[in-house]
This record gives structure tokens, C-alpha cells and sequence, in this order.
């Protein structure tokens, strides 16, 4: 597709995406075959290609950049939910996001006539600094509609036969991946989806989440020309699965270009554990200021990490307390570390005061 973003325009203001996160735009790492993220994709293919030969139709070049009506109205999230809010998603302009789920593309590929697909690409999310958060992250979503001719045989009623069938699917699918691991259902909860599930399996002694999944609402199906159907529908995060298959401890890494890091990976290698390189030692900072009503941990991160990109490893809040005044005071540590060399202190100091500057400026609190 070749996606221009040079074409975006990015003076409205209401935009809130910046430099650093409007830079990741086009450079698809899950297309490349040779990253953890598209051996994971194509890991995943395998299993549905396997299973269901020349079934689900595959995209994984839709353009990241969508209305609000896809991203939100098309999947049914509320007016009022928190996902909407300019601290928790990247908007363009009023009208225009980088879409924070691949669900964004469920409404528009059912119209397009489409039963069966799978969806990988980039999506975007403000929020908080550690290992496991990046700001920009992959997700693959599935859908598969099933017609009354595939049910009225089964003797259950469409919904059960679609949860049914999802259940068994993503099953196989966990078993594709991580091999003979124990499963749960979660009940959850997803606009879009009723009933809703996550997927947990027992992976190196703890429970995790595979991915979220349900029965696809309704109301989606009937808005998109298929009144007579239900579907189920899948999300996954291909991050989250590939830092435990490949044994990859910071997410940071996956947009390494250091050789050391993408070296270790080559095509249809699934698994292979990643050896880390010397790990350098980190550097903490300490902050502590009055906030602001308006303050959020999101903007923080976002100005840090607009700074020292991805120097910063992790921002948490150490201390936070009100005084008799009901003036509120939070005390946030810094750690900084690169995956790559080790920092000078001359360096981090500077970092950290042009930090400390423009926490001050652009967020409006007293630094104490
Ligand atoms: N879009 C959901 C998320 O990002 C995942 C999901 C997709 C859940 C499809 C259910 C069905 O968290």
C-alpha cells in the first residue's frame, strides 16, 4: 500500500501525537520476517493455514492512521469510556486517531464482504513507562462469521456454537505456540464482543494472558450486511506472546537495531531464546513536585520519554502524599539504562535537567 505520512497533517490542535511516536508510523516491524514479531505472525499463520486451508483472507498493511468512528463508534465503545480520552489515545485531529486495536478494521472488512481474516499491524497506546509498555505495540485480531447452515446442524444455539467453536479454535491455536500448557477461560468484558473471554495458559509458573476474545455483538454484524450470522472475533498482543517464546526481557528491545539483538533471529524460527548481550547498569533519578489537577501519569511519561526516548527504562511513583493544605505531592523515580551501551553520568545528568525543565513547563507543576 505505501502509505505516505508525510500527508498526515499534524498542525490541528488537537494533536497530541509527538515526534517520537509519529516517527514508529510506517516502519511495520511485523511484516519484517526476520524480527520476533513477524516470525510470530507467520508462526501464526502456520496454525490457521494449517487448520483452515485458504480460509482466512490476511492483512497486514492497513493504514494505523483512523477515524474515531472505526477506532471507537464502528465497535461499539461507549461515548463516555476512557479509551476515547486524549490522555489514553494518540489523536490526529478531532476526527482522526492512531488506532489503539486492530478491532478499528472489523467493521469496514465485514462491509467489504469479508468472513474470515486475520488483521496484524502497529497500534498505539499513551501510557505508562516499564519493560512490558511501549507507547506503540502489535496486535493481530481474527474474525470468523459463521452462516445458519453452520450451526442449525449442531443443535446449539448460534451463540454457543460460536463460542464453542472460538474456544476450540484458540485452544489449538495456545497449543500451536507454547506446546502442551495448561488453559483457562476468564470471563471478560470488551464492547464489541458478548460473551466475552480471555485466554490464560501456565507458562513458566505463573498464569498469563494469551489474548481477549468473545462473540462478536449483533449489532455490528446487522450494521455491516450480515444479518443472519454470528461470528467470533480475537484480539492478541504479539509483544506480550513473543517477550516469553523468545525470552525477550524488555520490550524496548524489539526496535533495537543493534546487530547484537537482530541477529539472534532468523525466518521460521519460532522460539529461539534470545541471548541477552552484557546488560548495563541502570541509573536512577529521583523528582518530586506538587501536581495539578490536570496532571497525569501519561503526559509525564510522554514528555520523559520525548526527551530520553528509549533511554528511559521505567518512571514509577515512589511517594505520594497531600499536605494539610490538600496540596498533593508525588515523588517519581527515573531509571534510566540503555540496552546498548553504558551511559556517562554527564549524559543522564543533562537528560535529567532538561527533564526536569520541561516537566515543569509543559505540565505546570512546582518541582519541590
Ligand atoms: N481489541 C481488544 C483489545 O485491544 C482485543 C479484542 C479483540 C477482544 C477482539 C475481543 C475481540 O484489548
Amino acid at each position: 500500500m505505501g502509505t505516505n505520512f508525510s500527508d498526515v497533517v499534524r498542525d490541528d490542535p488537537t494533536n497530541n501525537v509527538p515526534d517520537t511516536i509519529f516517527s514508529k508510523l510506517g516502519l511495520q516491524l511485523h511484516r519484517r520476517n526476520n524480527h520476533p514479531l513477524g516470525i510470530l505472525k507467520n508462526g501464526i499463520y502456520e496454525y490457521f493455514d494449517t487448520n483452515f486451508p485458504n480460509m482466512f483472507h490476511k492483512f497486514d498493511d492497513l493504514c494505523p492512521v483512523v477515524s474515531v468512528k472505526q477506532n471507537f463508534d464502528d465497535v461499539l465503545v461507549p461515548a463516555d469510556h476512557v479509551s476515547r480520552s486524549y490522555n489514553d489515545t494518540y489523536y490526529v485531529d478531532s476526527q482522526t486517531v492512531l488506532r489503539c486495536h486492530t478491532s478499528a478494521h472489523q467493521a469496514e472488512l465485514l462491509r467489504r464482504g469479508h468472513t474470515h481474516f486475520l488483521v496484524t499491524g502497529d497500534v498505539y497506546r499513551r501510557d505508562s513507562i516499564d519493560s512490558t509498555h511501549y507507547p506503540v505495540f502489535h496486535q493481530m485480531e481474527g474474525v470468523r462469521v459463521f452462516t445458519p447452515d453452520n450451526w442449525e446442524a449442531s443443535g446449539l444455539d448460534p451463540t454457543s456454537y460460536a463460542a464453542e467453536d472460538l474456544k476450540k479454535s484458540l485452544e489449538g491455536l495456545a497449543r500451536h505456540l507454547f506446546g502442551a500448557v495448561e488453559m483457562r477461560w476468564i470471563d471478560a468484558y470488551f464492547p464489541f464482543t458478548n460473551p466475552s473471554y480471555e485466554l490464560e495458559i501456565y507458562f513458566q509458573g505463573k498464569w498469563m494472558e494469551v489474548l481477549g476474545c468473545g462473540v462478536m455483538e449483533q449489532e455490528i454484524l446487522k450494521s455491516n450486511g450480515r444479518s443472519n450470522s454470528v461470528a467470533w472475533a480475537l484480539g492478541l498482543g504479539l509483544e506480550r506472546l513473543a517477550m516469553v517464546l523468545f525470552d525477550i526481557p524488555d520490550i524496548r528491545l524489539f526496535w533495537s537495531t543493534d546487530e547484537r539483538f537482530t541477529s539472534q533471529f532468523s525466518e521460521g524460527q519460532m522460539g529461539v531464546k534470545f541471548k541477552p548481550f552484557s546488560k548495563y547498569p541502570p541509573c536512577y533519578k529521583d523528582m518530586s513536585f506538587w501536581i495539578n489537577d490536570s496532571f497525569t501519569e501519561n503526559n509525564l511519561c510522554e514528555v520523559i520519554r520525548g526527551i530520553a526516548g528509549d533511554l528511559v527504562e521505567e518512571v514509577s511513583l515512589i511517594d505520594n502524599f497531600t499536605n494539610k493544605k490538600g496540596m498533593t505531592s508525588h515523588c517519581y523515580r527515573i531509571a534510566y539504562r540503555s540496552m546498548e551501551r553504558s551511559l556517562t553520568d554527564e549524559e543522564i545528568n543533562d537528560l535529567q535537567w532538561q527533564v526536569r525543565e520541561q516537566v515543569q513547563n509543559k505540565l505546570n507543576v512546582v518541582l519541590r
